[in-house]
């Protein structure tokens, strides 16, 4: 079984992972099979989901290795399949974070162990995954949980989190400028689920939030358009008069990295609204829980 996007793994599926993490969380330490070897194939930066995954295959008793395509024989054109189908005669599970993310789907076609997406160009699910725990755990349940993504709406972060918290019982606002995005292929899945709707006026978007969330305005490959998008967006920062719109006691999200003064100011980042840094705490978590069930670990009941 395989993790490429947000819609792998079924609500029970997410629930199982979650009681792992939570296993994990109260530290009870638990292991992958002696010798257990994760393979991270990163395309783009990272500092959190890099290290978190190494970090996590450390404490479950296994080992990793780091490939930056940039060194690999990707960089001179060997093709993602063959890297696929090589790497996993190696190692047990692929991590990837690749630029495009049908490379990612061919890299699983052609590997004969799991993968799991670590983000592609369209979605980032181990994040979502982190983030609904984050959620779960600061109010108690997912379920009728009002989330407003604020600014870059057709992010890989807000398509793989409008799919998992939809599912979870959440309803999600996608509030960002008219006439950019969303993506309309996962605004219908998650509709599927439950209900998103689409909002271009930041105060009106964020009423009623418990969850304001955001993510940077210039993704990883859109240098080039740098100063456009923060123009694009520039409404929708995130700050102490938006937050007064929504809930009293709305929490604010962000994936990290963060850039203060554009989608988020400072003072927010760092206020009691703030849940950011256990979000980025609850990555390895929910990272040890996806390796402990992918690697097809049965959680036992507790005497
Ligand atoms: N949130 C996240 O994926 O961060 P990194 O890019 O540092 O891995
Ligand atoms: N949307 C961001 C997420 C970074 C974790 C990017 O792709 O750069």
């Amino acid at each position: 079984m395989h993790l490429l996007g947000s819609d792998d793994l079924s609500k029970k599926e997410i629930g199982q992972v979650f009681s792992f993490a939570d296993r994990l969380a109260s530290g009870r330490g638990m292991s992958v099979k002696a010798r257990t070897v994760l393979a991270l194939l990163f395309e783009k930066p990272s500092t959190r989901t890099r290290v978190s995954f190494e970090a996590a295959m450390a404490k479950l008793g296994g080992a990793s290795i780091y490939v930056d395509t940039g060194t690999s024989q990707m960089s001179r054109g060997e093709t993602v399949s063959d890297t696929g189908r090589v790497l996993s005669s190696y190692v047990d599970m692929i991590a990837a974070r690749l630029r495009s993310h049908s490379d990612l789907v061919e890299l699983a076609s052609s590997s004969t162990v799991p993968v799991i997406n670590a983000l592609t160009d369209l979605e980032h699910p181990t994040q979502a995954l982190a983030d609904m725990y984050t959620v779960t755990k600061a109010k108690g349940s997912a379920n009728g949980i009002e989330i407003s993504f604020v600014g870059d709406i057709a992010a890989n972060t807000a398509n793989s989190l409008m799919v998992i918290a939809t599912k979870l019982g959440a309803r999600v606002t996608l509030v960002g400028p008219k006439g950019y995005g969303p993506n309309p292929h996962y605004v219908k899945l998650a509709r599927s689920y439950g209900d998103v709707s689409i909002n271009s006026d930041p105060t009106e978007g964020v009423r009623n939030a418990d969850i304001l969330y955001t993510d940077t305005f210039v993704s990883m490959g859109q240098e080039g358009e740098a100063e456009k998008r923060r123009r694009m967006f520039r409404r929708y920062q995130i700050n102490s008069s938006l937050l007064r719109h929504a809930k009293p006691d709305a929490l604010v999200m962000h994936c990290l990295p963060a850039h203060r003064g554009e989608e988020i100011s400072a003072s927010v980042l760092e206020g009691e609204h703030s849940v950011v840094w256990e979000q980025a705490k609850n990555k390895m978590l929910i990272e040890e829980a996806l390796i402990l069930y992918l690697m097809g670990k049965k959680l036992k009941k507790r005497p």
